[in-house]
């Protein structure tokens, strides 16, 4: 799909950033710009800002910013395409016609039907469950402690004892059977016809993150086998890249996810309050769970059942989160099997209290393996120590690493050192990993010199975006070439674009990126101030250092790349160094306000 920058800029402008915000997070004016709490991280004073002469918002607390399509990319994780859109619709844009092969154009079609048929089916199951049909099933989970609000808001249901009629019903609404098919909602036999794939079943409606129905689980009432029965995967239904209960868990408050194993587990912790919990949907987790959940936190709690497959699966889980940057910790059901049993049998505040004593993933799986050796003898605890050593070295980052060690040593009360060289040892030996070496401290400091830069040259970018006096007197010395890499660059030629146009507009600048991550690095390329700074003095000299040392860099990374036959090129640096001795000299003088 494509649509032109005109058209994106049309949609943009007519959604005014602080109109559109105050729908979600509310805002107070402060000076220029309008505050409020962080719809994206837990705060208690504001540091999320909207400015609407810029047409952007920005979180000086978690770094969250962009225009208002990275706005409801973030908080609906629409993508850039649905939030558009959005956008058009609210604003009455109508967007130009896309124009679909007619493959594509039938396979979306298709998902539309698949998706109507889900919902029509809920909606069949919820009624039956409400009907003098479904007493017992209401019973059922009446007596699973579920509540008629509970019950509504995962849309449970009831299918009853006839064979065919979710069939007949779906058939009366016009649906084919090819498509009732397709939507795994029937078997086809060849003597009997279709007949209902659910059949006298509590039934759970599974749901996207956007709230439609995409399949369903259905649970005996009793020990019958199988106990669920799931959907089957279809074009709408992809079990390892959907959670169960992640359409409520995405808007929860806290900062995490708790993961469990059940349906009813989920249900049972949102009834007690506990909104962020979610499911994988009867299969273990994923790396596409992983990287879906990343969309919303950095930080699983795993809650899974306290039985040996339980605590396997935790332990495989731990590392495919890991892998995409999240941070897992295990709770303890003990002595109950799963969260649904302990919220009935301790409530919700023993359950929270758990939650605070939650372990962390890779001490949780070291106390697992302690259970295959024996502590008390010395050559047990040897071999313990070298296996914890060995797993230590998977940690690629140095500071991670020593933090764990330190974990380790002080949990197994051996010595900090004494394991630092364990590790060490067992790294060389296995030749998983290089012990810290002396070039590994050159390579932090490079890091901390490069990130230092970046630093600088977002404050120059922010200073020429907030005052055309500023670009008016160092746009001459500075070009977009003088920023290093791609982004910093195309932010810096579009902003000179737009002052040759005579109209600075910087969230127009963000229509060129399309990603999440880029639009919050744009964002903080204009929000980067000296805080500390308060004469106009002390401002218009560290104006003037970050616009020399930006520069200074600028020429020193040409002079790395030089041809050193390029006579030209040589030439020009040298005018560059020139014009730098120049700049100690000028006297730039700031806007204030
Ligand atoms: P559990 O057996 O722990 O079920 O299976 P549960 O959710 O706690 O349900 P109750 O409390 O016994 O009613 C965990 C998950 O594994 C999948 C389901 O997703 C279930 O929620 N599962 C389990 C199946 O898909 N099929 C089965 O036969 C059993
Ligand atoms: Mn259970």
């Amino acid at each position: 799909m494509y649509y032109s920058d005109e058209v994106i800029e049309e949609v943009r402008s007519k959604n005014d950033i602080v109109d559109v915000i105050s729908g979600y997070v509310k805002l107070q004016k402060k000076g220029r710009d309008y505050f409020g709490l962080c719809p994206f991280h837990n705060e208690k004073s504001p540091s999320f800002s909207v400015s609407r002469l810029k047409q952007m918002y920005y979180c000086f607390g978690c770094g969250a910013g962009g225009n208002v399509f990275t706005f409801l990319m973030e908080y609906e994780n629409y993508s850039f395409f649905e939030a558009l859109k959005f956008l058009a619709d609210r604003a009455g844009v109508e967007l130009p016609q896309q124009e679909y092969s007619k493959e594509a154009r039938e396979r979306a079609d298709t998902k539309a039907i698949l998706l109507e048929i889900n919902k029509a089916a809920a909606r069949y199951y919820y009624a039956q469950l409400k009907s003098e049909r479904g007493s017992q099933a209401l019973a059922y989970l009446k007596n699973r402690e579920l509540s008629g609000d509970t019950i509504k808001a995962f849309g449970l249901g009831y299918s009853n004892k006839y064979s065919d009629d979710l069939y007949q019903y779906l058939r009366g609404k016009g649906y084919s059977a090819d498509m009732i098919s397709k939507a795994g909602l029937i078997s086809v036999d060849e003597r009997q016809g279709a007949y209902d794939k659910f059949w006298n079943r509590v039934m759970f409606p599974i749901m996207d993150a956007n709230s439609r129905v995409i399949g369903f689980g259905g649970r005996v009432m009793g020990d019958g086998k199988p106990k669920y029965l799931n959907s089957p995967e279809t074009m709408i239904f992809d079990k390892s890249r959907n959670l169960y209960g992640l359409h409520r868990a995405r808007s929860s408050k806290r900062p995490y996810f708790l993961l469990c194993e059940g349906y009813m587990d989920v249900i049972s912790l949102h009834q007690a309050g506990f909104t962020n919990a979610v499911a994988s949907l009867g299969t273990a987790l994923t790396p596409g769970h992983a990287s879906l959940i990343k969309r919303y936190v950095r930080e699983v709690y795993l809650t899974y059942d306290s039985d040996e497959a339980g605590t396997k699966a935790a332990l495989r889980a731990v590392p495919i989160l890991k892998d995409v940057g999240i941070t897992a910790k295990v709770i303890r059901m003990d002595p109950y099997k799963d969260p649904d049993e302990f919220i009935k049998n301790l409530g919700a505040d023993a359950f929270e209290e758990r939650i605070q004593k939650a372990r962390n993933g890779f001490m949780f799986s070291l106390e697992v393996l302690e259970r295959s050796y024996d502590l008390n003898a010395p050559e047990g605890k040897t071999d313990f120590m070298r296996e914890a050593a060995r797993r230590l070295t998977e940690f690629d980052e140095e500071i991670e690493r020593n933090n764990y060690i330190e974990a380790v040593a002080s949990a197994y009360h051996v010595g900090y050192e004494d394991l630092r060289k364990l590790v060490s040892r067992v790294a060389v030996q296995t030749g998983q990993a290089q012990p810290a070496k002396r070039p590994k401290t050159a390579d932090v400091h490079a890091k901390e010199k490069e990130d230092g830069m970046q630093k600088s040259q977002k404050i120059l970018l922010t200073w020429l975006i907030e005052d055309e006096e500023v670009f008016r007197q160092i746009g001459q010395y500075i070009t977009p070439a003088d920023f290093s890499g791609d982004l910093y660059r195309t932010v810096a030629a579009l902003l000179y674009e737009q002052y040759a146009e005579g109209q600075v507009n910087p969230a127009k600048i963000m229509n060129h990126f399309t990603d999440e991550e880029e639009h919050r690095e744009v964002a903080s390329l204009f929000h980067t101030k000296i805080r500390e700074l308060t004469t106009q003095g002390e401002q218009e000299k560290a104006l003037k250092e970050t616009l020399i040392r930006v520069k200074n860099h600028s020429i020193d990374e040409a002079v790395k790349s030089l041809d050193p036959m390029d006579m030209k090129g040589l030439q020009l640096l040298m005018n560059a160094k020139r014009e730098l001795k120049d700049l100690q000299k000028l006297h730039i003088s700031i806007n204030k306000g």
